[in-house]
């Protein structure tokens, strides 16, 4: 007699979260950039701004809600946005920027201002100015000289009011700021600009700090803008996970839905392997392998990890996108790239160079090179590591390429 199947119990939804910028489940290893953090929160007057860097999917944008959380606990304001490129094209786009974002803070305020008279004579009367975004504006107007004066002035106001109104100090936190970038040739320095309002408003020993993610051409592009900015800054790149982080990374989210369907060693092991430890790619395959089992699981089947077509699906889902909007120059050279021993580490010009000259592509001198590269790190793709050593912004992008040369 045939033998019924046993009825299995529903599986929890599947809880990772392989995305851009979607809290994971659970958030690991972050605790180093946490606890710095924290530190920079107490600093009087503020020395140090915080600089995140990392490759594309490490985790920097998820980073900000747990700092966010952190800031509030500590009774500082936070405001922010991401660092668009519209942001930086000018001048007056960052004031704007700058202006929207404290707004979200102070919209609600009012405070005692001097009346203005023509002639910027200040009358012995006081006039109430709400500080929504048209009192900003009207504020930044009646300061008198440069955007940067205006910018400070305006700032200075706004966040001596939080203060008053029981706030320690406001946050600015900015991702994808790897945008910040200046444009001599229209006479804009939106990066500058920047730079020189939060340097003036902390040595006033206004509590006002920066905070920065982005890819990790971030700390040149600062430093292009302003050498000082070495010294504003602090730097807590965020790396991949160590093995123990990975480790919990997989198996900390399986456990908050009751560990319903226990990874094996050996699967764990394999996602680490994998993976190598990029939390996008943790979140990936976690999330496809707990789908497999959950199918395999009512199908009876033994519950091993289809590795092959997981990577099939996450150079569809990661990599074909930024592969696809490439031009063949650019494709041509990240394939002489991705056969270089160094390409997951750092590579220089002439290596890729002595690499062309072994595939027979005589054309590719160093100033082709030169000017593909820039294509690729304007692109995010490739960046200029502290060593003037170029490195590939995406995690394990020569795998992929590897890959794509062999089917
Ligand atoms: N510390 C972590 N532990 C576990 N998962 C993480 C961690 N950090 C990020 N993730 C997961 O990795 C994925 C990518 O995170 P996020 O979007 O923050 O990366 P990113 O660095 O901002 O990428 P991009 O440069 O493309 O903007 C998300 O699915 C997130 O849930
Ligand atoms: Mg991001």
């Amino acid at each position: 007699m045939e033998q019924s199947k046993p009825i299995l119990p529903a599986l929890p939804a599947n809880p990772y979260r392989p995305g851009a910028g979607h809290a994971p489940p659970f958030l690991a290893g972050r605790e180093t950039q946490l606890r710095r953090f924290e530190a920079l929160l107490g600093q009087e007057p503020i020395l140090k701004n915080l600089l995140l860097p990392g490759l594309r999917g490490v985790g920097k944008t998820v980073l900000l809600e747990p700092l966010r959380e952190l800031a509030r606990s500590h009774g500082w304001i936070w405001v922010g946005s991401e660092m668009s490129e519209a942001a930086c094209i000018s001048e007056e786009a960052m004031y704007i920027r700058l202006l929207a974002d404290i707004c979200m803070a102070t919209s609600s305020l009012t405070i005692d201002y001097p009346t203005l008279q023509v002639g910027f004579t200040r009358s012995a009367s006081t006039q109430q100015i709400s500080l929504d975004m048209e009192g900003l504006k009207a504020l930044y107007q009646s300061f008198p000289g440069l955007v940067s004066d205006k910018l400070t002035g305006v700032l200075r106001i706004a966040c001596k009011a939080l203060i008053a109104a029981g706030a320690k100090g406001v946050v600015f936190a900015y991702d994808e700021a790897q945008n910040l970038s200046e444009r001599a040739d229209d006479r804009q320095y939106p990066t500058s600009l920047l730079l020189d309002v939060f340097q003036r408003l902390q040595r006033e020993n206004i509590p006002a700090l920066l905070v920065l993610t982005g890819l990790p051409t971030l700390s040149a592009r600062l430093v292009e803008a302003r050498t000082y900015s070495e010294r504003m800054f602090t730097s807590e790149p965020l790396s991949k996970l160590t093995e123990p982080q990975t480790r919990d990374a997989i198996l900390r989210p399986l456990y908050l839905v009751g560990n319903p369907m226990a990874f094996s060693v050996e699967s764990v092991e394999l996602i680490i392997k994998q993976s190598d430890g990029y939390p996008y790619f943790v979140q990936f395959i976690c999330r496809e392998v707990y789908d497999a089992f959950a199918q395999r699981r009512i199908s009876g089947q033994q519950l091993s990890v289809p590795m092959a077509e997981i990577i099939h699906r996450l150079d569809a889902d990661f990599y074909s996108g930024r592969w696809s909007m490439l031009t063949d120059r650019q494709r041509d050279l990240l394939r002489l790239i991705a056969s270089l021993e160094s390409s997951d580490e750092e590579f220089t010009i002439l290596q890729i160079e002595e690499a062309a000259t072994k595939a027979g592509l005589k054309s590719r001198d160093k100033s082709t090179i030169n000017k593909t590269l820039r294509s690729l790190t304007d692109r995010g793709l490739v960046y200029k590591d502290r060593h003037g050593k170029y490195c590939l912004a995406v995690p394990m992008l020569s795998g992929f390429i590897r890959r794509q040369a062999e089917s």
